[in-house]
């Protein structure tokens, strides 16, 4: 079993939003032996409250329901329970970096690695911009998710 954990800054927009998809994925696929899922923020900023309504619509559209998933916080033992964390944009992935704990190795990547041709290290952040914003998210998450399972895939999960 391949846990891995998608990481933005408030865990309301871009995050969640991946976790939706490959939560609908690993379902429709049969995956739930091989694979689990789920999302966290760098920052608290949001803790306790629900998605963005524009990643719960933009989810909705295409037929994912987002609508129970809870922002929180990244942990210390998050670096132990997960086998692959995936950085949204690149500040976050440097906030994962300087937090991590010693003594953990868990596979750390950023998201647009995973989409081809992608034309920026970072999934723009829809938090300021308008509806449209969440459309490119969704867009660019499904772009990248089935590599990243295929590279999920081919992980061992580590001891603990
Ligand atoms: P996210 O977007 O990191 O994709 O969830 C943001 C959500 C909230 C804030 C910034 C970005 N904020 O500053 O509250």
């Amino acid at each position: 079993m391949i846990r891995v954990l998608f990481v933005c800054l408030g865990n309301i927009c871009r995050s969640p939003l991946a976790h939706g998809v490959l939560r609908h994925a690993i379902e429709q696929r049969g995956l739930g032996e091989d694979l689990a899922v789920d999302s966290c923020g760098t920052s608290a900023y949001h803790n306790g409250g629900g998605s963005d309504p524009g990643s719960v619509t933009v989810a909705r559209q295409h037929g994912i329901d987002i609508s129970d998933l809870i922002s929180r916080r990244l942990t210390a033992a998050d670096y132990r329970n997960f086998d692959l964390l995936v950085a949204m944009d690149r500040q976050n992935e440097r906030d994962i970096l300087e937090r991590q704990p010693g003594n953990t190795e868990p596979h750390i990547v950023r998201f647009m690695d995973f989409v081809e041709g992608a034309g920026s290290p970072d999934v723009p952040d829809p938090y300021y911009g308008g509806a449209g914003g969440f459309q490119v998210v969704y867009e660019l998450i499904e772009a990248g998710m089935d590599p990243l399972i295929d590279f999920a895939l081919t992980l061992h999960s580590s001891p603990s």
